[in-house]
């Protein structure tokens, strides 16, 4: 079973969005206020679209309330492409808000994941984060708000069933080998994810519900779920899910 979090069972996936940019709002302006800067780790693949698309078109609600100025952007992984490419977490976020707000482009902070060598490109990110947050040995970048999706596999950011990034406790960032998917992944480790302030899962659609059932309810089994590794230390943790993807969920019921 999980550490404490919450669970939000909302409507659909268009009210998981808006309440994702509610969010993502109250954290920037909390972050801002106290620290004068806001930084967040991205979720890519396809459910946080609408998200980033709300934020960058919704004046009144959210663009108008974020102060772009002060959001450093990070990506929880990455695919091993190029940053046009049509798979790139990069491009989608490029396309759907930062080439729609006034964020300057020294507060975009990419994986370099175009460099044939990957295992590089993972080293480079990690050097970015222990310069950007001044990390001394042994210590953990703590971004302000995680962003995270969870496959129908149970996978979260690029941390699959079975692979060794789960289990990686010293490197900040790793270049996993995904069998089934053929390919290497650049992604965030457990320990920098769980270091956040503030993580949020965003999960939506029938076809996640039997892993929500499992990470959530089921036995502790982080090899066959990963997003069960997700606990962090000092920092809230809220799933944000729609009906259909909790439908399984007992205790929600
Ligand atoms: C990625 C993501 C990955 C994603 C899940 C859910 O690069 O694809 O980081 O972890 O969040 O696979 O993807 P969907 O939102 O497309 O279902």
């Amino acid at each position: 079973m999980l550490s404490v979090f919450d669970i939000q069972v909302v409507t659909n996936a268009e009210e998981l969005s808006l309440k994702a940019a509610e969010e993502f709002v109250h954290r920037a302006e909390e972050a801002v206020q106290a620290r004068g800067i806001f930084t967040i780790a991205l979720a890519g693949g396809s459910t946080p679209k609408s998200l980033y698309t709300l934020l960058a078109t919704d004046t009144a609600s959210f663009r108008e309330q974020v102060p772009w100025n002060k959001v450093h952007f990070f990506w929880g992984d990455e695919r091993h492409v190029p940053p046009d490419h049509p798979d790139s977490n990069y491009r989608m976020v490029q396309e759907r808000l930062l080439s729609q707000v006034p964020v300057p482009p020294e507060n975009v902070h990419r994986i370099l994941t175009e460099n044939p060598d990957l295992g590089k490109a993972a080293h480079e990110y990690e050097q970015v984060l222990r310069d950007f947050f001044e990390l001394h040995e042994g210590k953990w970048p703590r971004f302000d708000l995680v962003l995270l999706g969870m496959g129908p596999d149970g996978h979260t950011a690029s941390l699959f069933p079975g692979t060794n990034a789960i289990h990686e406790q010293t490197h900040l960032v790793a270049a996993p080998w995904i069998e089934k998917q053929n390919t290497y992944r650049v992604t965030l480790t457990p320990p920098v994810l769980n270091n956040a302030l503030c993580t949020i899962f965003l999960v939506s659609g029938a076809e996640k519900a039997e892993a929500l059932q499992a990470v959530l309810e089921g036995n502790p089994e982080p090899e066959r779920f990963p997003a069960q590794i997700i606990r962090p230390k000092q920092g809230t943790l809220l799933w944000l899910v729609d009906q259909a993807a909790a439908r399984l969920l007992q205790k929600q019921a």
